[in-house]
């Protein structure tokens, strides 16, 4: 039997009913309204020298470093099939004076090698690590250069066993109370962090939604939050964490962000609440759990590589704006490894697809990062601006002003591919060429003492700076 044209006309009034005014009460699983359908991306990628970490010159180090070719994850393989964990005993962390012509190249040659991998850097400092067995030869090289370093960590780890502690009775006792297990108090797995985000949106169902925008490799769920009071006239900002599985102080910031703002929504400002908060705090929650479980410095995603190729690509250089270009690799071993195609991975995909099909009309794009304490803006592809780079430069300056004033601490503000090196597939470069206007990436905390491997007392703190700086950012937006 045909259903009758009533039927149907009721169907769409009831839904039209149903979604509008109770948007704010999804149950996990249902969507919000989309915006037409998603175009596949186009590879916009030109020539342009790409930085390929294949095919190592031949060179007298090849003598003293002995001809070592093992992929970046022997390691980790070793320890999956012994299952046990990644071993960083002797393992350490140096600060290198790249400002020397040569420096650069000779490090790069170690890391080709696989003696070295690199942790963070800038225009004139390398944070690398140095792998325990070649602690001794790489010293040597370092000796022979006359290249100038600071050893920062003696035991890498001796830091990783002392960073996340199990908390005290009384914070179990608390989270029991609570009906979360979140604390800042320590770095929680990504059971807890979604659990937290499900509690919020059947607490306070009238504000906060949870929707699974997508699934990563291995089928975990990408959780979105949003925070809204629901009024037609409200801006809208999208913020994520965790690209980098290793950056644990980022969904660690982004879930303290969402705590602040969903439990005090009333007595927050104006500001804050007449912007729609769409947040996820872990965009590779397969990495995120392997950092827990295996390997505490790995960086990219796990999608099994094809063959013997290496596991993973790194999410921040596989969005299809200019992807493929400088300071993106494609061999698949590499730590900045950029995926077979633009959009290849499917976490990138869903925060792409998510945006663009949003009702959403998005005025900032944040995503968090760590570390090095930089307040970046596009373009990350390569050293040119957008036409409003001075707007992003002012408000990125109050930013860091807030930051300071709150905790102390000093941010740099700049364009990322001139204040430190360009890098290509970047989310935020996407974002920012699908029109958002405030896009920046947030390179947490700290400089360089502890690097990824913060221990939890710096989650407060840094989150506490965080937050100070989304509110300056919120009354910037008003001003639009
Ligand atoms: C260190 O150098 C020695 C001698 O040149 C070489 O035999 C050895 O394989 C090197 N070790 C590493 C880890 O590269
Ligand atoms: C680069 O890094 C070094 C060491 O971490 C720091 O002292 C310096 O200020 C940084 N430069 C810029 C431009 O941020
Ligand atoms: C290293 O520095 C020392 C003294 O500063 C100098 O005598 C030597 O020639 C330098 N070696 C190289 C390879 O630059
Ligand atoms: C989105 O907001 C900007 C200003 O923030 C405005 O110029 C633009 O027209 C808006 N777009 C849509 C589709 O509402
Ligand atoms: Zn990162």
């Amino acid at each position: 039997m045909k259903p009758c044209w009533w039927t149907v006309v009721l169907l769409a009034v009831t839904t039209v009913a149903l979604c509008s005014p109770l948007i704010n009460e999804l149950e996990p699983g249902q969507e919000w309204p989309k915006r037409g359908s998603v175009k596949q991306p186009q590879d916009e990628s030109e020539d342009e020298d790409t930085l390929t970490e294949e095919t190592p010159p031949s060179h007298p180090e090849a003598e003293i470093l002995g001809e070592i070719k093992e992929e970046i994850s022997s390691l980790a393989r070793a320890a999956e099939n012994a299952d046990t964990k990644v071993d960083y005993s002797g393992a350490q962390l140096w600060k290198v004076s790249t400002e020397k012509t040569g420096v650069r190249a000779t490090l790069g040659r170690l890391r080709r090698r696989n003696l070295i991998s690199t942790w963070a850097g800038n225009q004139t400092y390398m944070d690398i690590l140095v792998k325990q067995t070649a602690v001794q030869n790489v010293t040597r090289v370092m000796k022979r250069e006359n290249i100038t370093y600071d050893i920062i960590i003696e035991d890498l780890q001796k830091r990783i066993n002392e960073e996340n502690p199990p908390l005290d009775e009384n914070e179990v006792e608390l989270q029991d109370r609570r009906g979360h297990r979140m604390t800042w108090k320590q770095y929680h797995r990504l059971e807890d962090i979604h659990g937290f985000m499900d509690y919020l949106a059947k607490t306070y169902p009238k504000i906060v939604s949870v929707n699974t925008i997508g699934k990563s490799y291995e089928e975990r769920d990408l959780k979105v939050l949003r925070i809204s009071d629901g009024k037609p006239t409200n801006k809208a900002v999208f913020i994520d964490g965790g690209f980098h599985a290793r950056e644990w102080i980022s969904p660690a910031t982004v879930t303290y962000i969402i705590n602040q703002i969903a439990e005090n929504f009333d007595e927050e400002s104006d500001d804050i609440k007449n912007i729609d908060w769409y947040i996820l705090p872990v965009v590779n929650p397969d990495g995120y759990e392997y950092t827990h479980v295996k390997d505490r410095l790995w960086r990219k995603n796990r999608r099994p590589g094809i063959g013997r190729q290496c596991v993973g690509a790194d999410l921040n250089r596989n969005f299809g704006y200019r992807w493929g270009g400088k300071g993106a690799s494609s061999n698949p071993c590499s730590d900045i490894y950029r995926g077979s195609r633009p959009f290849s991975e499917p976490e990138s995909r869903a925060i792409a697809e998510f945006i663009k099909t949003s009702t959403a009309n998005f005025s900032a794009y944040l995503t968090f990062h760590s570390y090095g304490q930089y307040l970046l803006y596009p373009w990350g592809y390569d050293t040119v601006a957008p036409p409003d780079h001075k707007d992003l430069d002012i408000v990125g300056k109050k930013i860091a002003a807030a930051i300071e004033t709150t905790g102390g601490s000093k941010f740099t503000v700049g364009c990322s591919s001139k204040l430190l090196y360009p890098a290509s597939g970047g989310s935020d470069d996407w974002a920012k060429g699908q029109g958002i206007k405030y896009t920046y990436t947030i390179e947490l905390g700290d400089t360089g003492r502890y690097g990824f491997v913060l221990p939890t007392t710096f989650i407060e703190p840094v989150a506490r700076e965080a937050l100070a700086g989304i509110r300056v950012l919120a009354s910037e937006i008003h001003k639009l």
